[in-house]
């Protein structure tokens, strides 16, 4: 039999029902790791895991609001029933809101940070107990390349994609000792239903056409004018997971066709 990077990994994933998550599911799952998607709509979570173990590979749905403490710590208590550890957590799921600062609501900019900031910290806090009884462990969290850069109209977006790289620095140093590593993946724009969404409402609010904010906005920057892909992000991703030592924690890794260059 072909031994795989991930053989007898088991790796939670949050956001995982679509978009990149599920492309880094279906990659885990290729490269021998059971997943666990975790999302808050359970249809489409069970339809991913459905396909995932047609095509051979091994997967759990279960139903997740990042936001919810309990939510978060029964999601981890049904994996630790099923497999008895989890040895990656990739911290995915949000959402994102097009709007001026001036015009934002105060409840849309807390439910923003709720989802990537409290959503990171919770998955983190559960999985790391769960971690550091094993002795081991990776956590990736999906920034953006507005973890570094900033956008108009996406505030909250930006602010927590920011903090991401706080969090993920202080679980590098914390969770040294345990053999822990974590990083963050900071992807430009993926032809996602996250980025499918923004498309018009960007054009509507800058009073332009659909096609020049993909290529005026989005992709204006980049080095050859194309998307960053799912497969992409996913491929960075399994590097990530399947890396042996400390040597890459606390770090931040950018794929965006050289939209932002470090
Ligand atoms: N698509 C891009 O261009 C892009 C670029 C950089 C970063 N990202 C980041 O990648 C991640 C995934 O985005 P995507 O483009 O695949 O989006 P997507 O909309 O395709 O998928 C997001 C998934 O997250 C789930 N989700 C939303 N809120 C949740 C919650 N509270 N609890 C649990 N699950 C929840 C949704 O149900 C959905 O399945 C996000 O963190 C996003 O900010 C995306």
């Amino acid at each position: 039999m072909i031994a795989h990077s991930l053989d007898h990994q088991v790796a939670l994933i949050t956001g995982a029902a679509s978009g990149i998550g599920k492309q880094i599911a279906e990659t885990f799952a290729q490269a021998g790791a059971t997943v666990i998607i975790a999302d808050l709509n359970l249809a489409a979570a069970e339809r991913t895991a459905q396909e995932i173990i047609q095509a051979g590979g091994q997967a759990l749905a279960i139903a997740m609001n990042v936001c919810d403490e309990e939510a978060v710590n029964q999601g981890i208590e049904t994996v630790m029933a099923h497999f008895k550890k989890i040895d990656i957590l990739v911290s995915n799921a949000g959402v994102q809101h097009i709007e001026a600062l001036d015009q934002l609501a105060f409840s849309d900019w807390k439910k923003m940070l709720s989802i990537h900031l409290d959503g990171a910290f919770l998955t983190t806090k559960a999985c790391l107990k769960v971690m550091y009884q094993a002795n081991s462990g990776c956590i990736l969290y999906m920034g953006s390349v507005h973890s570094k850069e900033a956008s108009r109209l996406k505030g909250p977006y930006v602010t927590a994609k920011h903090g991401l790289l706080g969090l993920c620095k202080v679980v590098a140093k914390e969770g040294a000792a345990h053999h822990v590593r974590a990083n963050v993946i900071c992807p430009g724009y993926v032809r996602t239903p996250l980025v499918d969404k923004q498309i018009p409402e960007q054009a509507k609010t800058l009073g332009i056409s659909e096609e020049e904010v993909i290529q005026k906005i989005m992709l204006a920057e980049t080095v050859d004018g194309e998307f960053t892909t799912a497969e992409d992000i996913s491929d960075l991703a399994l590097f990530l997971a399947a890396f042996k030592t400390n040597a890459l924690t606390g770090q931040s890794f950018v794929a965006s066709h050289g939209w932002f260059m470090e």
